[in-house]
């Protein structure tokens, strides 16, 4: 992400704020979005996505995928958004070509779906037209020691988002960055 394509830069304080700002996220998501997260081992992307389901209303634990490379998280219709769009999350931690992405068929689900996709970058921007670029950081820098025993760990991410294409010139992406913004601090 370049400078000017960054829409905002947040300072994540637990993973509460991350949820805070996954909520408001979702409310400005729709069926055919596409996101792509990108951050090193353990910089937050799961537990970002995890709440990014929560805020859509979806079926099933968003979970860490191993073997398993993209899962469907169908719309609760008892959830926080009935009706509403499916999540598909991706792993593509073990691709290395768009062709092998092409092989997940994503676009079948696509048009139903937010698709979130974990180390997506370079791989999944020929799916869609448009695009929600997420960079996620540990503020004390990727090598750092995790403090072991704890859900969480002590150190903020640091979150950059940039919107990327048609879909997010007709949103008025300023008011949602203002929005994000005030979701990280409290
Ligand atoms: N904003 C945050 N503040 C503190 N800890 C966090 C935050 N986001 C995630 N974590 C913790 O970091 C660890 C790794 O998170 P995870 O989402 O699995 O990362 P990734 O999917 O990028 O590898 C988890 O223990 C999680 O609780
Ligand atoms: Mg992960």
């Amino acid at each position: 992400m370049t400078e000017a394509e960054e829409d905002a830069v947040l300072e994540l304080h637990g993973t509460e704020a991350t949820q805070r700002v996954a909520h408001v996220l979702a409310g400005s998501l729709r069926a055919g979005d596409l996101l792509v997260l990108t951050g090193e081992l353990g910089a937050g992307k799961t537990t970002f996505t995890r709440a990014l389901g929560e805020g859509l209303g979806v079926l099933g634990s968003v979970i860490s995928p191993t073997f398993v490379l993209s899962r469907i998280h169908r719309n609760d219709p008892e959830g926080a958004r009935p009706g509403g769009p499916s999540l598909v999350h991706v792993d593509a931690y073990r691709l290395s070509s768009a062709e092998e992405v092409d092989d997940l068929d994503l676009e079948y689900s696509m048009d139903g779906a937010v698709t979130v996709v974990e180390w997506g970058r370079g791989l999944v921007e020929h799916l869609a037209e448009s695009r929600v670029e997420i960079e996620l950081e540990r503020a004390v820098g990727a090598e750092a020691p995790v403090v072991e025993g704890s859900e969480e760990d002590l150190d903020p991410r640091i979150l950059r988002i940039g919107f990327v294409g048609p879909r997010w010139r007709e949103e008025r992406t300023g008011p949602l960055a203002l929005k994000l913004r005030e979701a990280a601090r409290h």
